[in-house]
């Protein structure tokens, strides 16, 4: 059985947790999705810089792909064929987010499965929110983001 997962978020940026996350998750599927909501929150970064960044991130990282997507989740999970979700939680906020999308998505469609991946200690701290606002103020990004994130966003704050 051909396993295959999809990883969505607004990554904006892709942090150095997500990029863990892709790894872990790359050894537990044979396929992961890394798929970027077109939509969202208000960020920083445009849709096609967000996915750019994100495949510069997982070059070389076998069995990984990163899409845009927009529409619901859940048919995107079966517009590509796969069959889960795999979500980071890095909070207690972020577990009462998922467990409240988890249950809307559930009524949308019971066939999906969900997988969450508890952040590994050292990088629990690294939000996408708080990474745009070191790099609004023309913070070192070097320890919160890839390393090809990091040169493409430096002077880029205000
Ligand atoms: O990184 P984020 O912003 O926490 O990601 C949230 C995301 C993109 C996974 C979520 O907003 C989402 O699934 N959006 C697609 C629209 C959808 O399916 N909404 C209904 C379920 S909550």
């Amino acid at each position: 059985m051909h396993r295959h997962v999809l990883y969505p978020g607004s990554f904006d940026p892709v942090t150095l947790g997500h990029l863990d996350l892709v790894e872990r998750a790359s050894r537990l599927f044979d396929q992961v999705t890394v798929v970027v909501a077109a939509s969202g929150k208000a960020g920083l970064l445009g849709l096609e810089e967000r996915v750019d960044l994100f495949r510069a991130a997982v070059t070389g990282l076998p069995g990984v792909d990163v899409e845009p997507f927009s529409g619901l989740l859940v048919e995107e999970v079966r517009r590509r064929g796969a069959t889960a979700v795999v979500r980071g939680i890095r909070t207690p906020g972020d577990y009462e987010h998922e467990w409240t999308m988890a249950g809307v998505n559930a009524l949308l469609a019971a066939d999906v499965e969900y997988v969450y991946l508890l952040a590994r200690p050292h990088l629990a701290a690294i939000s996408s929110t708080l990474v745009r606002d070191v790099m609004r103020h023309g913070g070192a990004l070097e320890r919160l983001v890839p390393e090809p994130v990091a040169r493409a966003l430096a002077g880029r704050g205000a």
